[in-house]
């Protein structure tokens, strides 16, 4: 190829994944799948690699890109970024509307009414429909520059569909309620502090130096206006947004216009209730004058717009009182300690439960039981206790103990060091079972159509099934005679077990539950390895190598497929008929010594982002290579990490190849794949 056909080639592909971006993050509706488009991913890499020259700033590669910073440097911003004023209630809200008209002598007016996302508020600095600077609100004058972060947020274009010369647009960045479970779940038994709620977990993601942590944790954004721009014009705010979706950016669908202050009053009522159905948190609702003209006429005060208002819900807190703690036992064997509340009306429904995550979290709000407390949902789901009303101690108040045996099977529990989850390590605990049962069937796994907890309980009860295999062996006649099972049923439920033997391969995976084991690495191992075979004997060192996989899910990995009883279980899915997956016709893997590491001499120097200096010698030695600690002639490669030391500069004198540390990475996956 020449110069130019690669160049041509290299903006197809950037083109062709920005619009499949866009159809995914913002549209939410992709075209293609996973596969195609990680093998687009893949090809412009490989090219970019090539052609190192031709990288430019807005190719979707460099969304995760550059080395942990040292800290953040601050930028101003162009129009101060204002805050808005608060109401609470329709009392209050009659009133900016009345203060709006006057202002405005009683001319007609229009409001524009949107969802108050609760995150964090950034600006995005777009010059020729480039983005080139991202920032923080920080005191309103001046942010903090996070752009590397802002980057990895999928559904901010890097370049827009609308080149304008210069347009600034300021949004909400959060995190779906999903995702923030999700990482307070694996906070806690990692021992790791938990957020208060997604706000606090997408400040904190947002603030990271190493942009690959922002990265890993899925945010998300709307815009919702306009900061500085130049070379374009609007009469209304509707219609801004409206360019702005056009060009690219995720604009919340959920915005309204109105005549009557009135119907906006409703509209709040309204979203008061069904902002529980969102895949977010809001706060609130912020209604904005439509007209730009007025809104330049009604101004602003030093902190803010006159011409909008934030409409804030109540905050969903409660306060009632512990009466008992008890364990609950989950499918991995955590015991997470559980507050049994007197009960107590919460965000629309009546809680009786809280979680108190595990033995730390306990210890350091100093819960007892008979304490009152604060309670509220977190991501609007999960019960938690926030915090102890001290001042209401009456000294009869107990701590908490966590019990040596597990309360279901009274197997001696552990507690591995450097983790905060007490765990029950008997595999054949009744709760651990159930618990399992209960998530191979679920949506995400199995999703075996017409099999709830209720049926699970009373086959259990039965003594019918006892793992999730004796499932693929249940007959006819052991289901018709169960508890609100009849004939038809009983035939209903044999076919969606059938129907779930030819599952593709990424549910089975995801359905087994190994440790730390989700959805998405589910389908990434499903992918690498096309079946249970080849999963069951892959090594760490090959698991660890894969992106998105690392040490911790590789060891879980590892240690689920040596215990005996889980390949035994394994064996017997399959016997049942459960697809294992298949292997593709193309090449596979070579033998050992095809391996482009074999019998070559290494020196690693400096250190390294994605292992420890023994975790990589023991990778080159398993692939057949030899590790020394100093530089010769007859060393082949120098593995280069963070601050090298003379032996590289050595290694450069001799000639000898440097191989930087995703390099490495490359070569030995190259070896796997
Ligand atoms: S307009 C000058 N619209 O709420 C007015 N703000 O203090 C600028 N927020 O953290 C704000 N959703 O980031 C506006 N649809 C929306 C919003 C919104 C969330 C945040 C904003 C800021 C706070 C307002």
């Amino acid at each position: 190829m020449t110069i130019e056909e690669v160049q041509e080639k290299l903006e197809k592909l950037r083109a062709e994944i920005s619009y499949h971006d866009y159809r995914y993050y913002v549209l939410d509706n992709p075209v293609i799948s996973d596969a195609q488009y990680d093998a687009l991913m893949r090809e412009l890499i490989k090219l970019e690699k090539q052609y190192p020259e031709l990288i430019t700033p807005d190719s979707p590669s460099m969304r995760v890109s550059g080395q942990p910073r040292e800290g953040f440097t601050t930028l101003s911003h162009r129009l101060p970024m204002l805050s808005l004023a608060n109401v609470m209630g329709e009392e209050e809200l009659l009133d900016f509307d009345r203060r709006v008209r006057t202002s405005l002598l009683n001319e007609k007016i229009e409001y524009v009414v949107e969802l108050k996302v609760d995150g964090l508020a950034v600006s995005l600095w777009y010059e020729n429909g480039i983005l080139e600077r991202g920032a923080t609100r920080g005191d309103g004058f001046t942010g903090e520059d996070i752009t590397p972060n802002l980057k990895t947020i999928r559904s901010i274009p890097l370049r827009l569909q609308k080149p304008v010369p210069f347009l600034e647009v300021r949004g909400e960045a959060y995190m779906t309620k999903e995702i923030f479970l999700k990482l307070n779940q694996d906070r806690a038994e990692a021992g790791e502090p938990v957020f208060a709620n997604p706000r606090n977990a997408a400040a904190g993601s947002l603030r990271q130096l190493d942009p690959s942590i922002t990265a890993s944790r899925k945010l998300n954004l709307f815009i919702y206006g306009l900061g500085d721009y130049k070379g374009t014009d609007f009469t209304t705010h509707a219609q801004s947004l409206n360019f702005l979706k056009e060009a690219g950016f995720p604009v919340s669908k959920d915005f309204r216009l109105f005549n009557d202050i009135k119907e906006v009053t409703e509209h709040c009522r309204r979203w008061e209730k069904q902002r529980f159905n969102l895949p977010y948190t809001i706060d609130g609702l912020v209604i904005k004058v439509n007209s730009l003209a007025q809104q330049k006429r009604l101004g602003a005060t030093l902190k803010s717009p006159r011409w909008a208002i934030a409409y804030k819900f109540p905050a969903e807190q409660a306060q009632t009182e512990i009466k008992e703690i008890i364990i609950k036992v989950g499918r991995t064997g955590v015991l997470t300690p559980t507050a049994v509340l007197e009960p107590v009306r919460l965000a629309g429904t009546t809680v009786a439960r809280a979680t108190l995550h595990n033995e730390d979290i306990i210890k350091e709000k100093d819960i007892r039981v008979g304490d009152r407390v604060l309670v509220h949902k977190a991501g609007e789901i999960i019960p938690e206790v926030l915090e102890v009303l001290k001042t209401e101690r009456r000294g009869t108040e107990e701590p908490f103990v966590m019990p040596a045996k597990c309360p279901v099977c009274q197997a001696r529990v552990i507690r591995l060091a450097g983790e905060a989850a007490t765990r029950c390590p008997n595999l054949t605990c009744p709760a651990r079972q159930r618990e399992g049962l209960i998530h191979f069937i679920s949506r995400g796994a199995m999703d075996i159509a017409g099999l709830g907890q209720a049926t699970i309980d009373n086959l259990l009860k039965a003594k019918l099934i006892s793992d999730v295999a004796d499932l693929y062996y249940l007959k006819f006649d052991d289901l018709v005679n169960l508890e609100r099972m009849g004939p038809k049923s009983a035939q209903n439920l044999l076919a969606a077990i059938e129907k779930s033997k030819s599952n593709p391969l990424y549910r089975l995976v995801f359905a087994i539950g190994i440790i730390h084991v989700g959805e998405r690495a589910s389908r990434i191992l499903a992918a690498r390895f096309n079946t249970m075979e080849c999963l069951m004997k892959s090594a760490f060192e090959e698991l660890v190598v894969i992106p998105e996989i690392g040490p911790k899910i590789a060891a879980s990995i590892t240690a689920f497929f040596d215990l005996e009883q889980n390949r035994r279980l394994i064996a017997k899915l399959a016997q049942s008929g459960v697809k294992m997956g298949e292997k593709p016709p193309e090449k596979r893997v070579g033998a050992l010594n095809l391996t482009p590491l074999l019998n070559k001499m290494f020196v690693v120097t400096g250190t390294l982002k994605n292992y420890t200096r023994d975790q990589v010698q023991e990778i080159i030695r398993k692939s057949g290579g030899k590790v020394t600690s100093s530089v010769s002639k007859n060393t082949d490669y120098i593995l280069v990490g963070e601050e090298p030391g003379s032996k590289y500069t050595k290694a450069l004198t001799l000639g000898i190849p440097v191989l930087r540390e995703d390099e490495f990475l490359n070569l030995i996956s190259s070896e796997i794949s």
